[in-house]
């Protein structure tokens, strides 16, 4: 058994037994092999390491109630590194191959999943780089995909407990025609100096604004914004976040649940009118907002929900968690039973 102390676990990185990699050359994907090795050797003219031709994905296998395992929409995952993929111009994992590395590398690293009620799960971090040499600006012509796993738990150290974030005027994130809509470590580089400074002045993570006008929520760090009033769930639409895959399913949960959905501009100047907001991804599940400051005026949003979950966000949150480990019926068909 392994020696973890599963209640205790963050958003870190744990070594897991093995990782699954596939190589694209000529053209092609090799078969997936498994790797003991915690490195990748390549090539110092590699494109990732000079032009950034990288992407990643985050997705999450739990161990749920009945003590089976579950992946959570591992298809939609995949489309995104596919967009991603085709948008930096980086060779395109195909869903088999994909669907295979996630399955495999769940099944080889077993004892790592988190059991049942300790609130953790087995994150999934794919990734996909240029190997190939290039000295001129120019595409690869040969990629690395890989899988590698990490028990995790909770991204904002409150877990559930809401937190402040803060919003910048002085950073973007992504340029309007950018690549803010799909998931390339350019965007993540170009988001650390707002971060940092967040985390240091007492803050989660920064809140970004559209980098066009800055008078519209966009992108909140790691995450999508959303906010709830008048029995509405409203969310950014903008090209420049990241199609969240967990905003999608509390989309779909919110209309369940009776909620009406907007997808839409949010103006900043609405902050002052939301019951509830929150920040939702694979990574932070649903983190709760108590307050955002505008750091360029110091005015402060505080939401009425206050310092604790509002009713709409722990709804939402225990019926997309109650779905993810097997507590409550998967009416949506989002999860794959992997072992
Ligand atoms: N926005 C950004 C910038 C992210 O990195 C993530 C995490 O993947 C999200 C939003 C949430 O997306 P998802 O729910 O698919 O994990
Ligand atoms: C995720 O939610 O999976 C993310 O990728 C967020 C962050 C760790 C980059």
């Amino acid at each position: 058994m392994v020696d973890i102390n599963w209640k205790e676990l963050t958003f870190g990185y744990t070594k897991t037994d093995y990782n699954v990699r596939s190589y694209y050359k000529d053209g092609k994907w090799s078969p997936l092999e498994k790797s003991d090795s915690q490195m990748v050797s390549m090539h110092i003219a590699a494109t990732c390491l000079h032009y950034g031709q990288e992407s990643f994905e985050g997705l999450k296998a739990f161990r749920g109630k009945d003590g089976k395992v579950r992946v959570f929409r591992w298809q939609d995952n995949c489309t995104r590194l596919q967009h991603s993929a085709e948008a930096i111009c980086m060779a395109v994992v195909p869903e088999d191959l994909f669907k295979e590395a996630v399955f495999e590398v769940v099944r080889l690293n077993e004892e790592y999943i988190p059991p049942y009620g300790t609130g953790g799960s087995l994150y999934l971090r794919p990734l996909l780089i240029g190997t190939g040499a290039r000295v001129g600006v120019k595409p690869a012509d040969e990629y690395l995909f890989l899988i590698f796993a990490t028990p995790v738990g909770p991204y904002f150290k409150e877990g559930f407990n809401p937190v402040r974030m803060q919003i910048v005027h002085d950073f973007d994130r992504a340029a309007p025609k950018g690549t803010g809509h799909v998931k390339v470590g350019g965007n993540y580089a170009a988001s650390l100096k707002a971060g940092e400074r967040a985390h240091h002045e007492g803050y989660a993570a920064s809140v970004f604004l559209d980098s066009k006008t800055h008078t519209k929520i966009d992108e909140a760090g790691p995450a999508n914004f959303f906010a709830i009033k008048n029995g509405t769930y409203i969310t950014p639409k903008s090209h420049s976040i990241l199609p969240s895959i967990t905003n999608m399913s509390l989309r779909t949960l919110a209309n369940d649940l009776g909620l009406k959905v907007e997808e839409r501009s949010i103006p900043l100047e609405e902050l002052d009118t939301f019951e509830e907001a929150g920040a939702c991804g694979t990574a932070a599940v649903i983190s709760p907002i108590s307050e955002i400051q505008d750091r360029e005026t110091g005015k402060i949003y505080k939401f009425p929900s206050g310092d604790k979950a509002g009713k709409w966000c722990t709804q939402l949150y225990q019926q997309l968690q109650g779905i993810q480990y097997g507590e409550l019926e998967d009416k949506f068909g989002w999860c794959e039973i992997v072992l």
